[in-house]
């Protein structure tokens, strides 16, 4: 099979969140297994170059992209390799300037820019001379217009056996843009398919039209990417099974009746973590090394991160026993018995979707339990930023917790290492990835029961075989909910016979969510849309 992935991200030259760490997970477990994977990415002025090794100039196409139907856009496409990938990156010569904008997302023609984007990816891969791919895998609203353009405008071009499998890594951004794109996209040709109010326009509510949309017959409407790509693709799938049963009801957010009507297309297939960037016993971003066998460095690593927070450190490490000649947990500070110290990580985007005010919740608690917080964070929306800020600097000052708002890859992989806990209080979560490299990182989950969280994280109170519990979890949206599940973690740390006698930490280590499993369901259901 010859597979070709189009996406906005990918880990680690173009990441903003979990795609891009799947984009590459994925395509790298593909190959190892054979497959003939390429990926396509936008050329954006703030991907990190250093990353990308042979880059070239290969093409120039000439991109029809309207509202003139005689407009083309010159396209230059360059290859390169990534973590030995073959990547194309697209880059469009226009006055949109459309990826020189110093950032990934966030400009008000986002809907504009990743269409151009997926329709100049499919122009590339009609004219180049190679063999057609078998499959495009389409990532996210971002690539979603691949599907409708394939199957319409593509169709009698050399790509008319290729197969869209579509993956939705998160319901809530599904691409919205003015009706008007219809025509610079080339679909209106086909309207009388594409424009039935059932297949990409949504029809109520009517965009702010710009001027050069006055005539133009979809321009009162609203054109909803991600809903063209469920009704075209092949095949779909999103990034836990349980999130693709929640997207068939509310966690749908307004797509749900679609997906239902497309729920022979849809399947669950869960991420996995790429174990070579995630090794706690060879990561070049840490201080120090560690093995389920043997987690002294673990202690290291946050003796390390805590003199580098400026964070009081007791003297107690994790991995420590701590236990009395008698085999009772002391209270010489020992992590083992009453004055044992976790230290609480969050590693995530500060958004509603991760559950804002339960983290909030959850640091004041723990603080108050005496556990030491930190918070490495982005926040998008500017009133979040200010008010993290502000907690920042109240929760700072001589206190047990910090929160760093930046985006910073080499400190999350610190953090990972040397935190005691992570808290992941979603309020949905398509997988989350995490979860998944705390685990890896012998650093235990305490997250909201939703999603790929529910998937991944099982409750060490439930009742099930004790090699496959590893964490923590809770269900209710409310700050009581997560204090309780804290408390109840940091008891744990104390107490001694979960974490350190039923050794905790190094089963979770040993725990596989690697790709094998997933990446040859994905084959599976690549080999399904062929045939
Ligand atoms: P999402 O994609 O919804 O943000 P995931 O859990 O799937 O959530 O993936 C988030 C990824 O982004 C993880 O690799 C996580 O470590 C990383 N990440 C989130 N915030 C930051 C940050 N501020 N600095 C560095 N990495 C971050
Ligand atoms: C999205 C989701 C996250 C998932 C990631 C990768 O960003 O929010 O839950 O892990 O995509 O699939």
């Amino acid at each position: 099979l010859n597979v070709v992935h189009i996406a906005s991200e990918m880990a680690p030259v173009a990441k903003v969140g979990g795609l891009a760490d799947v984009t590459a997970s994925l395509a790298k477990a593909h190959q190892a297994s054979g497959l003939l994977t390429e990926i396509i990415l936008p050329k954006y002025d703030c991907i990190k170059y250093d990353d990308v090794k042979e880059l070239k100039k290969m093409a120039t196409l000439h991109v029809p992209w309207g509202p003139d139907p005689n407009r083309t856009i010159e396209t230059y496409v360059w290859s390169g390799l990534v973590d030995g990938l073959p990547v194309y990156f697209i880059e469009p010569n226009c006055s949109e300037r459309y990826f020189w904008r110093g950032k990934f997302y966030g400009e008000p023609d986002d809907g504009a820019r990743f269409s151009f984007f997926s329709r100049a990816a499919l122009e590339f891969l009609a004219q180049r001379q190679h063999e057609a791919p078998d499959i495009i895998h389409c990532h996210d609203w971002q690539a979603a217009a691949v599907g409708p353009l394939l199957k319409e405008t593509y169709r009698a071009s050399g790509l008319a056996r290729t197969r869209a499998v579509l993956t939705i890594h998160n319901m809530a951004f599904q691409g919205h843009l003015n009706g008007a794109f219809l025509q610079h996209m080339g679909l209106t040709p086909r309207a009388a398919h594409v424009t039935s109010p059932d297949i990409m326009l949504d029809g109520n509510a009517p965009p702010p039209a710009p001027a050069n949309n006055s005539g133009n017959p979809y321009g009162h409407m609203w054109l909803n990417l991600l809903k063209g790509a469920i009704v075209y693709a092949d095949r779909i799938t999103t990034v836990s099974p349980t999130y693709a049963n929640e997207v068939l009801g509310e966690e749908g957010k307004g797509l749900q009746h679609m997906l239902q009507r497309h729920r022979h297309k849809l399947a669950g297939v869960l991420n996995g973590l790429d174990y070579e960037t995630w090794n706690p016993a060879t990561d070049p971003c840490l201080p120090a090394h560690f093995t389920s066998e043997d987690l002294s460095g673990k202690r290291a690593c946050k003796a390390a991160l805590l003199r580098e927070l400026g964070l009081p450190f007791d003297g107690v490490l994790p991995g420590s026993n701590g236990h009395d000649s008698n085999g009772n947990g002391n209270d010489s500070g020992s992590p083992w018995g009453p004055n044992g110290r976790p230290l609480i990580a969050i590693v995530s985007r500060l958004t509603q979707q991760k559950g804002l005010h339960l983290m909030k919740a959850g640091l004041k608690a723990a603080v108050a339990a005496g556990a030491q917080v930190v918070v490495l964070g982005t926040a998008p929306d500017p009133k979040d930023q200010a008010e993290w800020e502000a907690l920042a600097k109240e929760v700072g000052a001589g206190g047990d917790a910090r929160i760093v708002l930046r985006h910073d890859e080499a400190m999350s992989h610190r953090i990972f290492a040397a935190s005691d806990m992570l808290l992941v209080p979603s309020m949905f979560e398509p997988c989350g990835l995490t979860q998944l490299i705390a685990l890896r990182y012998g650093t235990v989950p305490v997250v909201r029961e939703t999603g790929g969280l529910a998937d991944t994280v099982r409750d060490v109170a439930k009742a099930m075989p004790e090699h496959e519990k590893n964490g923590f979890t809770f269900t209710a949206k409310d700050a009581p909910a997560v204090e309780h599940a804290l408390q109840r973690a940091i008891n744990a740390y104390r107490d001694g016979r979960t974490w350190w006698q039923q050794e905790l930490m190094p089963r979770i280590m040993r725990q596989d969510f690697g790709w094998t499993q997933s990446a040859s369901t994905y084959q599976r259901i690549y080999n399904e849309a062929m045939h």
